[in-house]
């Protein structure tokens, strides 16, 4: 994806999570295009030149054109580069090289700023490819101003989670080519490999007749990866319930956890929720509400979802299931990978004919299909919710409060 695309006299900023495999994958890309004629160099601020040779034979033969200045001087890296004219520079990281006649130090918003300007420069005038490696924030974003995404050509996020093998290679922004578009690959050993089907990797070690986990297709550029989303309620042990999202979107899954209490009739004011992405991937999109959804009540009520069944949906706060993008797309993976059934909003065009759509107005509606009728009575049950609500009610009103909880008033009965 990147190799192919480096167009020359650009700009791209790779930027990604530490330990992610930026410096890995950068190097596998100058590994590629070293062969090509004229020189690569690689400007490492991070490591030295014993440390980038190490991880270059661990990857591959070493390429003869590679070069490599281990320093952190912008001027020194610059004045390198003018003089070797190579086809590709790399700069890892541009949050790392600075300019000691400037003062600031490295990292610094004016030396992070200059270091862009410089290297964007050295590629006008010298017609490099240039690919500056940036760091993130603790949010995931890139480290800096949102100013710098101007100054370079193309933006490619490179996600993933260190202690996964899957990586996502996502153009943020692209001035020659599609934005969106993503690569999939796999960390090993050798580095970084192509993954023509990330399915086995998502959904291997799936758990089916476990409550608590959903799938649902998320649309990535032009493709769609299917991906397991997974809830866990557990008894409030202290005050205020938790909510902790690792992959999903935090607020999102507040928002959904709240319509499920007041649209759906599924209690979780005394229950902590986790909810996670199998694989170290990311469903942040709105589509993801509808699993998500589902798994919390799925987890909250003990009744596991259907195996065949798929869902993807945004959740409004009136309850409803909103339309989402890519509808084709989603319905054609889900099939391809032996779903039969995908909950899909009502609007939702007709997918292929092995996969039936079933099409739901509401959060309310989607539990009925996939968890049952009954299932939102049995809202809390499965956790220690219910031995709560004894100790405060009669035993002969525990039967009128979890039919209640159908209507999402059990827990203010138990409050009064
Ligand atoms: N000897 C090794 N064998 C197998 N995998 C390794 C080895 N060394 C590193 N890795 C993999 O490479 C990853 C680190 O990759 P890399 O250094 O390219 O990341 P990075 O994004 O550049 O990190 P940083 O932000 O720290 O510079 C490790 O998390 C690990 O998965
Ligand atoms: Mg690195």
């Amino acid at each position: 994806m990147l190799a192919g695309g480096l167009v020359p006299g650009s700009v791209t900023l790779v930027f990604g999570e530490p330990g992610v495999g930026k410096s890995t994958l950068l190097l596998q890309v100058m590994a590629s295009t070293a062969g090509r004629g004229r020189p690569v160099l690689l400007v490492s601020a991070e490591e030295s030149a014993p440390q980038v040779r190490a991880r270059a034979e661990r990857l591959g033969p070493l390429p003869e054109s590679l070069y490599v200045l281990a320093t952190t001087d912008l001027t020194e890296a610059e004045a390198a580069a003018r003089q070797l004219r190579p086809a590709l520079v790399v700069v890892d990281s541009v949050q790392t090289v600075a300019d000691p006649a400037m003062g600031a130090s490295a990292g610094a918003l004016s030396q992070v700023r200059a270091a862009v300007e410089a290297f964007a420069g050295l590629a006008r005038s010298t017609g490099a490819a240039v690919v500056l490696v940036g760091h993130v924030t603790k949010d995931g974003d890139l480290a800096g101003p949102r100013a710098l995404e101007h100054l370079v050509d193309t933006v490619v996020a490179f996600e993933g989670d260190r202690h996964h093998a899957l990586r996502l290679l996502r153009a943020v922004k692209h001035r020659f080519g599609p934005a969106g578009e993503v690569g999939l690959f796999e960390m090993g050993d050798r580095g970084l490999a192509d993954v023509p089907d990330p399915a086995p990797l998502l959904l291997g070690d799936r758990r089916s007749d476990v409550a608590g986990s959903a799938v649902t297709a998320l649309v990535e550029g032009r493709r769609s990866l299917v991906v397991e989303v997974q809830a866990l309620t557990t008894g409030t042990v202290a005050g205020t319930p938790r909510r902790t999202a690792l992959g999903v979107d935090a607020r999102r899954l507040t928002t959904v956890v709240a319509v499920l209490e007041a649209r759906a009739g599924i209690l979780l004011a005394e229950l902590d929720v986790f909810a996670s992405v199998a694989g170290g991937l990311r469903a942040t999109e709105p589509s993801a509400d509808l699993p998500l959804a589902l798994a919390v009540a799925s987890a909250a009520t003990g009744v596991p979802l259907p195996a065949d069944l798929l869902s993807s949906g945004e959740v409004g706060l009136a309850g409803e299931v909103r339309q989402v993008i890519g509808a084709d797309r989603r319905l054609a993976e889900a099939a391809r990978l032996g779903f039969t059934r995908v909950l899909v909003p009502r609007a939702t065009p007709a997918g292929p004919s092995d996969v039936t759509a079933i099409r739901v107005s509401s959060v309310a509606e989607a539990i009925s299909v996939a968890l049952g009728p009954s299932a939102r009575g049995r809202a809390g049950r499965a956790t220690g919710a219910t031995a709560e609500v004894t100790t405060e009610v009669t035993a002969g009103a525990i039967a009128e409060v979890t039919a209640m909880a159908g209507r999402g008033m059990a827990h203010q009965g138990r409050l009064r």
